[in-house]
């Protein structure tokens, strides 16, 4: 098998960071060495068949990214990335695994789901891969099915209370989940918007003449987003079924998360880099329909009102615990553009998956998190929540060779002249700048990314069939 050393770096991980050499044979990772270490007495840099150089450069196991929807259909459309060009875009940022969720609509059989996102994504990905499951349509078969996808890998499913008409479930339907969630120990994930509330504001609204794309974030106030929130966190308690809260935008969501946590529950919180960086006045708030690049759910909040500084604080405290991006890329043209004069026909989603670990990583620079809270929330969190630590989301002897080498004196311009990766025809990122580079991507012991050269091939990337998660054990 061939040998790889990625030699005089600075290993980071969730607990501290240290010089080192990482020593892969094949696949995985067997040693992590003083620098400069022999073994028997050989010199590992003559004697392996590749030397990856990380001097002066940071070392982190490779970004997991456990929300997005590649060839998602959504909004009468279907998002714009393939596997194949989504895990591509996501390697060139240091993504090595993502987590995307086959999807399952009103009469459609659950298994039948996921062999459907089984076949989208065999052969087709860059790096590994695995699945959520969206619970779209609670039955008896579907509830029977539920207890299966231990089985398959897939320990952990979506519901929806936003919505209505599409992916929604009634709150009956959520208790009904989470009651076969609580005995097979599945992790429980909810998009926690009250949908009827929001599609009676939308109507309001549009009644007003009010069409432009702010609007779409008026519509979803931070109100219901509390609301329901607290609603997920109350069927949780009375069900026992741990529950993770994706794209948590609004503070007053955290409070409920914080609350329910200082109280002894499992309940977890997610937020994605858009909640970080953007909000309704500067983006959704864009001249004509510029805001429309802006549109997902929820919804960027008001900057007036705090609710970005106080999800970065969140992340220090671990009142929110992780970072994904729920990329769910449209283009403008044939896609954002059906709602030109009717903000609630703009298909919902930003691309982010190529900029997560750079977006993340300026946190550190600008002092808002630690280095090794960057690689907690962007690699060791999302591996343990999501059943997956130990093989991924860590630098040690016996995971997967999955690692990106980080310049910390590089520099990024994200989305100038078209230099992403997505298949988009704009970025919501375009015009960042990053005070970091990610300089050497490995999967599984292969390097992918090496310099601004893409090494990697479509197929390389596996099916991860993950366990209960991590914090439940
Ligand atoms: O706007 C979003 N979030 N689009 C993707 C679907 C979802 O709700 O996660
Ligand atoms: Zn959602
Ligand atoms: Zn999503």
């Amino acid at each position: 098998m061939p040998t790889t050393l990625v030699s005089g770096g600075t290993v980071v991980s969730s607990t501290g960071r240290h010089t080192a050499d990482v020593l892969i044979d094949g696949e995985k990772i067997v040693a992590v060495l003083d620098p400069g270490s022999t073994v028997l007495g050989s010199d590992l840099k003559r004697t392996v068949d590749t030397v990856v150089d990380a001097t002066g450069k940071y070392v982190f196991p490779g970004g997991i990214d456990a929300h997005t929807h590649m060839e998602m259909p959504f909004g009468g459309t279907v998002a714009s990335d393939s596997f194949e060009t989504g895990t591509r875009a996501a390697a060139w940022g240091g993504t090595t695994t993502i987590i995307d969720f086959s999807v399952q609509t009103v009469g459609q059989q659950l298994m039948d789901c996921l062999g459907n996102w089984h076949d989208k994504a065999r052969g087709e990905c860059a790096i590994d891969y695995a699945f959520h499951q969206i619970v779209g349509d609670v039955t008896p078969d579907t509830l029977a099915a539920m207890k299966k996808l231990p089985d398959e890998g897939v320990s952990s499913y979506k519901m929806f209370m936003a919505y209505p008409g599409v992916y929604y479930s009634t709150d009956d339907k959520i208790f009904k989940a989470m009651r076969i969630a609580a005995d097979e120990g599945l992790m429980t994930m909810v998009h926690a918007e009250n949908g009827p509330v929001i599609d009676a504001m939308v109507e309001e609204l549009l009644a007003q003449g009010k069409s432009d794309p702010y609007y779409h974030g008026v519509a979803r106030a931070w109100q219901m987003e509390e609301e329901a929130t607290h609603r997920a966190i109350m069927l949780s308690d009375l069900t026992g079924a741990p529950l993770y809260i994706v794209h948590v935008s609004a503070k007053q969501a955290v409070e409920q998360l914080a609350a329910a946590r200082d109280r002894g529950m499992n309940v977890f919180g997610e937020t994605c880099p858009q909640y970080l960086y953007m909000s309704l006045e500067e983006q959704l708030g864009a001249p004509g329909f510029e805001g429309a690049k802006y549109v997902c759910s929820t919804p960027l909040r008001s900057h007036a009102e705090g609710h970005q500084h106080y999800m970065w604080q969140s992340l220090r405290t671990n009142d929110v615990q992780m970072v994904a991006t729920d990329h769910c890329p449209f283009c403008m043209k044939g896609q954002k553009d059906m709602g030109v004069g009717d903000f609630s026909k703009i298909p919902n989603g930003i691309g982010s998956v190529e900029h997560r670990m750079d977006l993340m990583y300026q946190g550190v620079v600008d002092k808002k998190i630690t280095l090794e809270r960057f690689v907690e929330i962007t690699s060791t969190t999302p591996a343990r929540m999501f059943g997956m630590y130990g093989k991924k989301g860590v630098i040690a002897p016996g995971a997967d060779a999955d690692i990106v080498v980080y310049d910390p004196n590089g520099h990024t311009k994200i989305g100038i002249n078209d230099t992403h990766h997505m298949r988009m025809d704009y970025s919501a990122w375009e015009g960042y700048e990053i005070d970091g580079h990610v300089d050497t991507v490995l999967s599984r012991g292969r390097v992918i990314i090496d310099g601004n050269q893409y090494l990697g091939s479509k197929g390389h990337g596996q099916f991860v069939r993950r366990g209960q998660s991590q914090y439940l054990q």
